[in-house]
């Protein structure tokens, strides 16, 4: 997402002088514009309603209503800012019953890809089968690990870095997710 909104909030988010406060702001506001882009292209309908003026058939979002699944524990951080876009969202750890609603698997980095690859795995198994990713940043080893294991699963993220270094950290990235949004560290 290129976005310059998105640019600029990530930017000062991966600044390591960025206090836990302004991180934990920043990413409820990134994951909302994320949710709009990952959200484009859903099946649309139209009803019949009344403006002041006319009856009109107006647009309306066609089909179930969609869930959001946290890839834990940093996925969490971005669950709330999702929600106020899509408020009557099912949301759900993996566990739950998935059927053929569109499924949103929330995770901030996609570093080497081994926990999102193995959480798709588990959505997959619950019957899940329409299933979109939603990240902040990307390593590119991330990308190639999920498109191997699950081409049918487009992935939206604010950022595709360099690498990972040999801790599994993305560079340049903006350190442990999690420890920044929790302020463990
Ligand atoms: N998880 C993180 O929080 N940061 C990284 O750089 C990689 C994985």
């Amino acid at each position: 997402v290129d976005h310059p909104l998105v640019q600029h909030k990530l930017t000062i988010m991966r600044d390591k002088d960025t206090s836990t406060a302004v991180f934990r702001q920043l990413l409820r506001e990134i994951s909302q514009l994320l949710a709009y882009e990952v959200t484009r292209g859903l099946p649309m309908t139209t009803k019949r309603i009344d403006t002041p003026m006319q009856p009109m058939d107006a647009p309306t979002l066609d089909g179930k209503k969609l869930a959001l699944i946290s890839i834990l524990r940093a996925g969490n951080g971005l669950m709330d800012g999702v929600l106020e876009l899509i408020p009557s969202a099912r949301v759900g750890f993996v566990g739950l019953y998935l059927d053929d609603r569109l499924v949103i698997a929330v995770d901030p980095m996609l570093a080497t890809g081994n926990s999102s690859v193995a959480a798709i795995d588990m959505l997959k198994k619950a019957g899940a089968t329409n299933i979109r990713f939603l990240c902040l940043l990307a390593a590119p080893e991330g990308v190639e690990r999920m498109k191997e294991a699950h081409p049918d699963v487009p992935i939206v993220t604010a950022a595709v870095d360099e690498k990972l270094n040999e801790l599994g950290y993305i560079i340049p990235g903006l350190g442990d997710a999690g420890d920044r949004m929790f302020g463990t560290k």
